[in-house]
């Protein structure tokens, strides 16, 4: 076996290594896909502006890019998805980050298989929408601007982002703030007991402070420990916009209710429903679906490699935590609502094997066509009817499974 102190390895020699292999075929994976997965395109998204078209933002893109590159770049539209959401493709050759419109917020990178769990999602305006993994958060800020494009106007949801890493949700405050994503809360909370319903819990903003400040005291700010979380979670952010309102909304029910010597119910009334329309469970998962991924955990060494992706027991940890994620995202949607399962794996374990489980567990639990509104993505069926496989063979995307699973009402 390969020391950690070894040369980093490349794709033809991760492909050619005998434990890689044997992963491939245990996993039925075929070692084209990470062939072609150095040549899918960069994908870009443009945010919804009310001054600047998407083609409009992307010719200042493409004109900055050609300045610096001294080169002709082709940048195009992605041909199955409608215009309106304002995704384009380039070579992976040229990096926007540098480009002026990255840095004011106008443009980001996302993988189009990324943005497909979002179109799986499908949310609607005023939906109660929750995604239980969200951090860093490149899913969370597109599915508020989903349903402004979708509807072509400003319209929202009420966004529930929960993630247990504390660094990573500073990135996806970072994002939310950057990107102006309004109508959205960030909750530091373990998604397999996140228990909470839809009302607002700003009260809650107290005692992260106090929470946070014991773990700094401790030298452990980056170990958050799950057991210390309440399965309410803390409240970690809120932007702009429904939970303020609704917050102020509890806080005039409470004060009447004082007045009146009325005790403050916990959940306000039924003013508000208490479950989620949509949850969207974008698991924790070994990863191996990005070539990028696995190259970068290379990086660490062959030992490395070994423990994240190809130890079985590293594997069963991963598959219990997602179907306690799963399981949870399903007990919060409401009868009727759905829930998307995604994960950047391509094992059956992680994926269909999962699916599977829940659906074993809970007879609701029924799963429908992965694009309700979209009829030409470039998919392949998994081993359970209407799962879906995106990969750089058949989609030229990086890969990603998606099973929508929607809670009927029996
Ligand atoms: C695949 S990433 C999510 C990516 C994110 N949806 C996005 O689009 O940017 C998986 C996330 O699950 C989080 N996670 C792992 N265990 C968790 C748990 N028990 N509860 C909540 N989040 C968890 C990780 O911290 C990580 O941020």
């Amino acid at each position: 076996m390969q020391k950690a102190d070894e040369p980093h390895l490349n794709v033809s020699q991760l492909l050619s290594h005998d434990d890689f292999k044997k992963f491939c075929e245990k996993n039925d994976i075929s070692p084209l896909i990470y062939e072609k997965s150095v040549e899918i395109p960069r994908f870009v998204r443009t945010i919804p502006s009310t001054t600047e078209t998407p083609t409009q933002v992307i010719g200042i893109v493409k004109k900055e890019l050609e300045d610096r590159y001294k080169q002709d770049i082709s940048i195009d539209s992605v041909s199955w998805i409608p215009e309106k959401f304002g995704f384009f493709q380039l070579s992976q050759d040229f990096n926007i980050s540098q480009c002026e419109s990255y840095k004011n917020g106008k443009i980001y990178g996302i993988d189009i298989s990324s943005a497909m769990a979002v179109f799986s999602l499908n949310p609607k305006p005023n939906e109660h929408v929750l995604d239980l993994c969200c951090a860093p958060g490149a899913k969370l800020c597109f599915i508020q601007d989903y349903v402004t494009l979708d509807n072509n106007k400003a319209q929202s949801v009420s966004l529930t982002g929960t993630d247990i890493n504390l660094s990573r949700l500073h990135t996806c405050k970072t994002l939310l703030k950057k990107y102006k994503t309004l109508n959205t809360r960030l909750l530091l909370a373990d998604g397999t007991k996140y228990n909470c319903s839809v009302p607002p819990l700003r009260k809650e903003g107290r005692k992260i402070k106090k929470f946070l400040s014991r773990l700094y005291a401790d030298g452990s700010d980056k170990n958050v420990l799950p057991d210390e979380i309440p399965d309410s979670g803390f409240v970690f952010y809120e932007s702009p916009g429904v939970f303020t309102e609704m917050f102020r909304e509890e806080q005039r029910i409470e004060n009447t209710n004082k007045r009146r010597k009325i005790e403050t119910p916990v959940v306000v009334g039924n003013s508000y429903p208490q479950l989620y329309d949509k949850v969207l469970v974008d698991a924790e998962c070994s990863t191996d679906g990005s070539i990028k991924h696995l190259l970068k955990v290379l990086q660490g060494g062959w030992e490395v490699f070994n423990d994240r992706i190809l130890d079985q027991t590293r594997m069963n940890t991963i598959t219990d935590l997602q179907k306690r994620l799963i399981s949870n995202g399903f007990s919060l949607l409401k009868p009727d609502g759905v829930m998307v399962y995604s994960t950047c794996s391509l094992t059956r374990d992680q994926n269909e094997g999962v699916v599977e489980w829940l659906l074993s567990n809970y007879k609701e639990a029924v799963v429908v066509e992965p694009f309700e509104d979209l009829k030409q993505v470039p998919y392949r069926e998994g081993k359970i009817k209407n799962t879906a496989r995106l990969d750089p063979i058949v989609s030229n995307t990086s890969g990603l499974f998606i099973a929508r699973i929607k809670r009927q009402i029996l």
